[in-house]
């Protein structure tokens, strides 16, 4: 991935949750946090949560007398997140990188995340500290997209971009989101940070848009696309999401349109 490949601003934020957030992330959300409550979890924290999407959905189904300590590396995504929360005494809001948590040691019951990993530069630190700020038998819960064939909208769009620019395709969909899918890594990972007892399920389910042009906005402005479009011409993003609804439109149709999205949920055992 590359450096800018983790600055959700500007815009970002509010996009992505306007946009993004219906179209790909509510299911797994509902699905995460059932996990996790299912777990009965005391203490929670969540890193990676960007706008809210998990912690909207687990905060109403964790105890009364749960503390929940939502975390992001980006202070707008989170503030986002923190607008659209009901007022809770359990939750606390912290901006901390999930490379280097500034919890103590054995602090929390769940770590869990929600489509990040992808993001951290050095996976490693980032599974070592969910490991090092969880209980001995604590939980890690998180999921992860598969490859971007099986996410099609993502790989619609990203096949219209390479024709918009094919000297420069911009390629942040399938090297970050879409670029750490593979189960048997994933599971050499775990173990190499500490963990035990891995399950991994992947997972299918649909994504649907009242149009085709919503997904070509959301993932032309709601993702960090933007900032590559923009950076090989920043007047032609009205293009590309243009060029992106028409390639979308000609596979689904002009009205609704749905298509496969696919993810791997994991849960590791510290
Ligand atoms: C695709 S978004 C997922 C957000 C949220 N979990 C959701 O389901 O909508 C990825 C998130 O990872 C965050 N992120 C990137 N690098 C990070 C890091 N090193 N530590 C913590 N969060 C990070 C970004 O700010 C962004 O909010």
């Amino acid at each position: 991935m590359l450096e800018t490949d983790k600055i959700f601003a500007g815009s970002i934020p509010e996009n992505y949750d306007r946009y993004m957030v219906p179209l790909i992330f509510e299911p797994y959300a509902a699905d995460l946090a059932r996990r996790a409550a299912s777990l009965s979890p005391d203490t929670v924290l969540e890193i990676a949560a960007g706008t809210g999407a998990v912690t909207r959905i687990l905060a109403p189904k964790l105890s009364a007398d749960a503390t929940y300590t939502v975390t992001d590396l980006n202070q707008p995504m989170l503030d986002y997140a923190a607008s659209r929360q009901p007022p809770d005494s359990r939750i606390r809001w912290r901006q901390a990188d999930a490379l280097a948590l500034p919890f103590e040691n054995a602090a929390f019951d769940l770590v869990c995340c929600q489509f990040g990993v992808m993001f951290f530069p050095d996976r490693m630190s980032g599974y070592r500290e969910a490991r090092r700020v969880l209980k001995p038998g604590g939980h890690f819960l998180f999921n992860v997209w598969d490859r971007i064939e099986e996410n099609i909208f993502a790989h619609d769009v990203t096949n219209a971009l390479a024709e918009m620019f094919p000297d420069d395709p911009p390629r942040f969909l399938a090297r970050t989101p879409h670029g750490y899918h593979d189960i048997a890594l994933i599971r050499r990972d775990l173990e190499e940070a500490g963990f035990s007892h891995m399950t991994i399920e992947t997972r299918a389910e649909q994504s649907r848009a009242p149009s085709p042009r919503l997904p070509a906005v959301a993932y032309c402005q709601g993702t960090l696309l933007r900032t590559e479009i923009e950076a090989r011409d920043a007047e032609k993003l009205d293009a590309a999401i243009e060029h992106a609804a028409s390639a979308i439109a000609a596979r689904h149709g002009s009205g609704e349109v749905a298509a496969k999205i696919q993810a791997h949920v994991i849960m590791a055992v510290a």
